[in-house]
């Protein structure tokens, strides 16, 4: 199977951060799904968004859509339709992000935002019946990671993909965490 990891923070070294945070809480998960995965002889590609150029939706259009409604891609030329058209290719895709004040980053919300667009009301859609697992890595107490996996409940309602296993973790539950998220890729 072929399985895209996204994730959205830009925090490689925060040498300010408390263990296990050294490398970035979003990167130890997404290095902890990667690993998992291949152990289990799944191909894995991972796409950090925040190193991508991918600007707000602009609601370009009448009555606030735009081609995206039925073009089902974006007009703007930044990044956006490289990465969507690359998640065509995979069977399942795994969403690891920081929690930002109560919710998912901002590069996470500007991304999905212009996803939904683009394929809630598409029939043809090549996302519609994906496996995803969705990660939400917060601070010390993890408040707010329940907010923040919410919003992937909604994302999953209208992509119509299939989730799979939505994940909180925060820095004192980590290594407990760890075996969660390790598992959670056993089922894709
Ligand atoms: C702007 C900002 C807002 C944050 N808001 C929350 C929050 O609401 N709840 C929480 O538990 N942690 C919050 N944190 C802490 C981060 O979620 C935490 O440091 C997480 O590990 C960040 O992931 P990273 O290590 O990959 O950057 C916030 C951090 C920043 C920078």
């Amino acid at each position: 199977m072929k399985v895209l990891i996204l994730s959205f923070s830009s925090n490689r070294v925060n040498e300010k951060s408390l263990y296990p945070n050294q490398l970035g809480m979003t990167f130890a998960c997404v290095q902890e799904c990667e690993n998992e995965l291949k152990e289990n002889g799944h191909q894995v590609d991972h796409i950090c968004i925040n190193k991508k150029r991918i600007e707000r939706c602009r609601v370009c259009g009448e009555r606030g859509w735009g081609h995206c409604l039925k073009g089902h891609s974006c007009v703007m030329n930044d990044d956006f339709n490289e990465v969507h058209e690359a998640m065509f290719d995979y069977d399942a895709y795994v969403f690891v992000t920081p929690v930002y004040f109560w919710e998912m980053a901002e590069t996470a919300k500007t991304f999905f935002d212009r996803l939904k667009r683009c394929d809630a009301f598409n029939r043809e859609s090549k996302i519609m019946n994906k496996k995803i697992v969705c990660i939400a890595c917060a601070g010390g107490s993890g408040t707010g990671t329940e907010e923040a996996l919410r919003s992937f409940d909604l994302l999953n309602h209208f992509l119509k993909t299939v989730m799979h296993a939505r994940i909180p973790v925060n820095k004192e539950m980590y290594e407990t965490q760890r075996k969660v998220i390790r598992d959670a890729m056993k089922t894709l």
